[in-house]
């Protein structure tokens, strides 16, 4: 096999078969494909897209390129959940605790923020002495004993995929769906869920900016997860404003502590209850997605779900009084208001851009190598369709500096008041 005549049949739009996409994977992988060659490949698949059988095969060859997680030891299903990113995006710390306190067993592998977006993980780390690095077998008895852990990746997951994503940075072939969707779903597969719930978002806090594409990509990684033999589902989220109304990492912590309570905002009560509920019926602890929902609302208000918040901070080595004493939650030195400039009905928060003015605080990294500062952030007083009277706070900003001109000429800039404004759609769509 020759990498000429594949490039040259990905080029003319013929479809390749596994044999040829196995020895793609594995010669990029090895060095043995250069990066000239595999360029050309990526801008050709680009181009003349994939089959749904073509992105699985190339999935599977990514997630088996490096260590395949065996969660076999877990009992029963393991359900995952992922986001293909948002802004003040705090579901899973809400979710994870409160699917596992009815007794589905979550396993899930998170991610670190870059740029506008934040991370589960350094969320989790605003909480004194949270120990995201857990070891397999350590990661396993928690699930096994606990029903939950939140991880980050051990051991070397898809090594394909990274190379190519950064080989996609710059060579312009990272917005090609097959492209992402096999990216994305060959770390769910190597981490090793049974089931996988896809939180698809879309506008412009979000890769896919328009429900187009939006739609094509959770429709292909649903097709894909099946064809993997993954339970998979994928909902169609609106990203065009932040969620919920804390973006930080200490700030979106008590934000998960309230709606653990019952008493978060509508919009991130709503989307946890939604993916919750497909995450108890996919594994099998209700039958369907109504009594999923109930028993959800019912661990809420009984404390169930806030205890094993509690049990899964306790057991990740954090300090688990932060429930009941948010003050042992990082404080930021100074908090200052955004007053608006006029009265009338907020008509857009542009999502990216109000996680720039969160990231420049210093809640988010604006390179790989930036350090989180996890007091500060933004606290959204109103959203899309509320109405505001001239001088109301928009924002609350929490900042360890004085000085913070910068991060409110974004807001100014990205939050428009108009005569009316409608509130979004939060849920656009289920696939199953
Ligand atoms: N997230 C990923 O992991 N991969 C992509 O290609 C895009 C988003
Ligand atoms: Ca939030």
């Amino acid at each position: 096999m020759r990498m000429v005549d594949i490039i040259m049949d990905k080029r003319d739009g013929k479809k390749l078969s596994q044999e040829e996409i196995d020895f793609v994977i594995t010669g990029y992988t090895d060095g043995s494909i250069p990066d000239y060659q595999m360029s050309a490949f990526l801008m050709a698949t680009y181009f003349t897209d994939m089959t749904d059988e073509e992105i699985t095969y190339l999935t599977m060859a990514m997630s088996q390129s490096g260590d395949m997680i065996d969660l076999s030891e877990i009992n029963g299903i393991k359900v995952d959940k992922h986001s293909t990113g948002g802004v003040g995006d705090t579901t899973t710390l809400v979710l994870a605790p409160l699917v596992a306190s009815v007794g589905a067993a979550v396993a899930k592998m998170s991610g670190r923020g870059l740029g506008h977006t934040g991370g589960t993980l350094d969320k989790l780390e605003a909480i004194p002495g949270f120990e995201v690095e857990i070891q397999n077998d350590q990661f396993i008895k928690i699930v096994n004993e606990s029903h939950v852990a939140v991880a980050g990746q051990s051991g070397d997951l898809a090594p394909a995929d990274k190379k190519i994503y950064a080989l996609r940075d710059v060579t312009s072939t990272v917005d090609s769906i097959p492209l992402i969707a096999s990216s994305i779903m060959s770390k769910k597969i190597a981490s090793g869920a049974d089931a996988i719930v896809l939180d698809v978002t879309t506008g412009d806090g979000a890769f896919m900016k328009n429900l187009e594409d939006a739609e094509r990509l959770a429709h292909t990684m649903v097709r894909i997860g099946k064809l993997a033999n993954r339970q998979t589902m994928a909902i169609i989220s609106d990203m065009s404003q932040p969620l919920g109304n804390a973006i930080g990492n200490a700030n979106e912590i008590q934000e998960a502590i309230d709606a653990l309570r019952g008493n978060g905002p509508e919009d991130l009560m709503e989307m946890v209850y939604v993916l919750g509920s497909q995450m108890v019926v996919l594994a099998e602890k209700a039958a369907t997605l109504e009594e999923a929902r109930k028993m959800l609302e019912e661990s809420i208000s009984s404390g169930k779900a806030l205890n094993k918040f509690k049990e899964m901070v306790a057991n990740q080595g954090g300090n688990p009084d932060v429930v009941d004493h948010p003050e042992l939650l990082p404080q930021a030195k100074y908090t200052f208001e955004l007053p608006a400039k006029e009265s009338g009905v907020i008509s857009k928060m542009v999502a990216d851009q109000i996680g720039v003015a969160a990231m420049l605080l210093g809640a988010g990294r604006r390179t790989k190598e930036d350090v989180i500062d996890y007091a500060v952030g933004l606290n959204l007083n109103k959203k899309v369709g509320d109405a505001v009277q001239e001088g109301e706070s928009l924002v609350t900003i929490y900042s360890n500096r004085e000085d913070i001109e910068d991060v409110k000429k974004v807001l100014y800039d990205n939050i428009f008041i108009s005569e009316s404004g409608i509130e979004p759609k939060l849920i656009h769509e289920i696939i199953t």
